[in-house]
Formats: structure tokens, sequence, C-alpha cells
């Protein structure tokens, strides 16, 4: 397994959240972390907690002005190099089959796909300096129905066909790409999407835990780890790695 020690990675979607722990976790193995967002007091806040290994970059990642900053940063924070590009930024999208509007879907395939498609093509000629690894962050949501979540669960699953096409160009360059498939984990990303008050979020989660086999919901730090493993791991490419306590097992007591 190669070190994160001195590693450069870029997080999008890194002021809160499954992001924020993957900063955290990375810059105590050593790494220097830039994170990206919107919300400038999020980023604040994650950096004043883990310290200079941290550093931020305020950005939209729809935006490819705002992408280009994002790299133009980690790569002077990290030495001049990258090492891992997490795209971890992505919304909740939830609509019923019979209330598609295209403003919505073209919102969602937007954010959640498009612009992570496009930050890893700029990040190749960089990751194939280092011989790097790029990481998605897809969902559980393609292993399960869940009813009135298919524009979110579509976008997951592009990112997971992705992956494979995507390890499959890149191999030759020595640049490895893996995709997260998380379990359930309480952050803001429901509460974000106006979906449920945060007491209605807590129930919800109480509610999906007994869907894991292991019983319980995941933390950040959890699916933190996986995605470590994909960036350290030197013989791992293409695969969709389900951290996710066993929800994606479909356990049913019949
Ligand atoms: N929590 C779960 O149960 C779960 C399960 C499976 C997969 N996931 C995935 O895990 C990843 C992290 O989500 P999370 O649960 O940690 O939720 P979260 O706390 O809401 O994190 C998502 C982050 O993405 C950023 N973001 C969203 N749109 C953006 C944009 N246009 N430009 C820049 N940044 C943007 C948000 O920051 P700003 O709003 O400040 O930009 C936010 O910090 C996502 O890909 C999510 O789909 C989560």
């Amino acid at each position: 397994m190669r070190s994160m020690e001195d590693m450069s990675i870029l997080v999008t979607g890194g002021g809160s959240g499954i992001g924020a722990d993957c900063a955290s976790r990375f810059c105590d193995l050593g790494a220097k972390v830039t994170i990206s967002g919107r919300r400038l007091e999020k980023l604040e806040q994650v950096q004043a907690q883990i310290g200079e290994r941290c550093c931020i970059v305020q950005g939209d990642v729809t935006l490819a002005e705002d992408r280009q900053r994002m790299l133009d940063t980690c790569l002077a924070h990290g030495g001049g190099k990258l090492d891992a590009l997490v795209n971890n930024a992505a919304n909740m999208y939830r609509q019923p089959v019979d209330q598609y509007t295209e403003a919505f879907l073209r919102d969602a395939f937007e954010t959640n796909v498009i612009s992570a498609m496009m930050l890893s093509s700029a990040a190749i000629p960089h990751l194939q300096e280092t011989t790097g690894a790029i990481v998605f962050i897809g969902s559980t949501h393609t292993k399960r129905a869940f009813p009135g979540a298919s524009p979110y669960a579509t976008t997951k699953a592009a990112l997971e066909g992705l992956t494979k096409v995507m390890a499959a160009e890149l191999g030759p360059r020595q640049i490895r790409v893996g995709c997260i498939l998380p379990g359930a984990v309480s952050t803001e990303l429901n509460l974000r999407a106006g979906l449920f008050s945060a007491e209605e979020a807590s129930a919800r989660y109480d509610a999906v835990a007994g869907l894991h086999a292991l019983g319980r919901i995941g933390t950040g730090t959890e699916v933190a780890e996986g995605v470590e493993y994909l960036i350290r791991a030197e013989w791992v490419t293409g695969v969709a790695l389900e951290v996710d306590g066993g929800i994606g097992l479909g356990v049913s007591h019949f």
C-alpha cells in the first residue's frame, strides 16, 4: 500500500459530511488536502478543526473556471503535484417518476456526474505524473430501490459505469479509478435538498438502520477509510467498493 504521507489530494464538497471526514483522515495520515465547496464558512470551519495541512477553495463544481481554480489551488498547496482526486460533491435529487421536470434532471446530472467527469478529465495530466488515483462517491442507491429517488440513483449509477471505462482507459497510464458505494451516513445531504426537517431526517436514519446487515448506519470516517483504500491500493482499479454496513445485500427475512 502506498503511504499517504505528503500526498496532495483534492476533495470536492469537503466542507461537510463525508468529504470533511475524508479531509480530516487524510491529513491525519500526513497528506496535504484541499477541500472545495460553495459555502466558505463551512470550509473555514473544517480548516479550523484540521489545521494547516488543509487548504480551502470556494467554488461551484458546475462552473469550469471554479473547477480549474480548485485544481490550481490544490497543486499550489501540494507542492505542484496531485496524487488523488476525490469527486465527493453532490446533491440529493428526489422526484417521483410521473412528475419529472427537465431542469431538475439536468441539474442532477450537471452537478453529480458531468462536473465530476470534467474535473477528472482536467486532473489526468497531473495524476499521470504521480501515477495517482480518481475516486468517485457513488451510493447504495444503485443496490437498493428507494422510491422517489430515481434522479439521484441514476446519477450514481452513471458514476459506476464511468468508473469502469475510465479505469480501462487510464490503466495504461498507471492512473487508478474507483468508486465507493456508501450506505446511510447522517449528514446534511437530505437537509440541504430541503426534503426533511432535522427531526424527520433523524427518524429516517433510525428507520433505515435496520436495513443494514450490521444493524446501524455508518460514519463519515468509515466511508473515508474506504476512499483511503482506493487511493493507497496499487493493484486495485475499476472497482465499486461497497462501504455500507451490508445494506447493499438487500437482506430479507422471509
Ligand atoms: N450521507 C449518505 O448517507 C450518503 C450515502 C451514499 C452516498 N453519499 C454521497 O456522499 C457524498 C458526500 O455527501 P454527504 O452525505 O457528506 O453530504 P453533504 O454533507 O451534503 O456533502 C456534500 C457536499 O457537496 C457540496 N456541493 C454540493 N453541490 C456542490 C456544487 N455545485 N459545487 C461545489 N460543492 C457542492 C456541498 O457543499 P456546498 O453546498 O457548500 O457547495 C456539501 O459540502 C455525496 O456524493 C453523496 O451523494 C452519501
